[in-house]
């Protein structure tokens, strides 16, 4: 698996495939395994999936931002001579994607957007981050993972889809303290990206679970109706992980879009 360092930060990805460069960034507190059943569907692509700093295989030596991540993972694709790329994420990726774009538009074939919002946090979100990295920082990455994964999977998926709930419930709770702790406060101080949409001038693939409950279908259908020529791909029996509760669909919904 190659690794690359950038400002102390060692990025661990995949870099599979050749064509058009597809570059996918993982959601909260998750990494890029996210993307695995994904990944075979865009066959036909070079598809470049990072570990954000201190997530799945990366290390974090240096605090980052929302920008910050962007930045270097602008530099990380000029070192793999992937640029321009289609920038894609699920979530948190979505903002680090729409940071991208707001940075380095000329650099990007497209952005995909996954259940994920423009907004920035409102003051009482702003709140539950400061709490939340307190609790990880208290009680390590389980107490979070227990907080966080009833909203995770669409309605009634917990019970009927045991395997993928121990998968992700592993996933989150793999994920370490202090990589937890950083990412909140990165969220938090993030920009709000609303006024960037209809600046926006790229194709945009928007996709949403249908039973979405943290940035549900209602959010996404606005992002669409904001920016040009958008379209919007609402994924069937999908809720906040439409990556890997669909991964199929998810998939083809890419790569017609790309
Ligand atoms: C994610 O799935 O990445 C998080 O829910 C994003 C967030 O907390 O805003």
């Amino acid at each position: 698996m190659p690794t690359y360092t950038i400002n102390a930060n060692t990025w661990s990805f995949d870099d599979t495939g050749t064509g058009t460069p597809i570059v996918l960034v993982h959601g909260f507190p998750l990494d890029r395994r996210v993307w695995a059943q994904v990944v075979p569907r865009l066959a036909k692509q070079r598809v470049i999936a990072v570990d954000l700093p201190g997530f799945g295989q990366s290390t974090l030596a240096k605090p980052f931002t929302i920008a910050s991540l962007a930045v270097d993972l602008h530099q990380l694709l000029a070192h793999l001579r992937a640029l321009p790329a289609f920038v894609g994420g699920l979530s948190m990726g979505g903002y680090v994607s729409l940071a991208f774009a707001k940075q380095f538009a000329g650099d990007m074939r497209g952005l995909i957007l996954v259940d994920t919002k423009a907004a920035g946090d409102s003051a009482e979100a702003k709140a539950g981050r400061v709490a939340m990295a307190a609790l990880v920082r208290e009680k390590g990455s389980a107490a979070v993972t227990e907080q966080m994964l009833p909203k995770m999977l669409g309605a009634g998926a917990l019970p009927t889809r045991p395997a993928l709930a121990r998968q992700l419930t592993q996933m989150m709770e793999a994920c370490p303290a202090p990589t937890i702790a950083a990412a909140c406060l990165a969220m938090k101080d993030r920009d709000d990206f609303t006024a960037l949409l209809p600046e926006l001038k790229m194709p945009v693939l928007i996709v949403v679970g249908e039973t979405d409950a943290i940035t549900p279908p209602a959010m996404a259908a606005a992002m669409r109706a904001a920016i040009t020529g958008a379209k919007l791909a609402v994924i069937p029996a999908a809720g906040h992980l439409a990556p890997i509760e669909q991964p199929q669909l998810v998939g083809q919904a890419m790569a017609q879009f790309v």
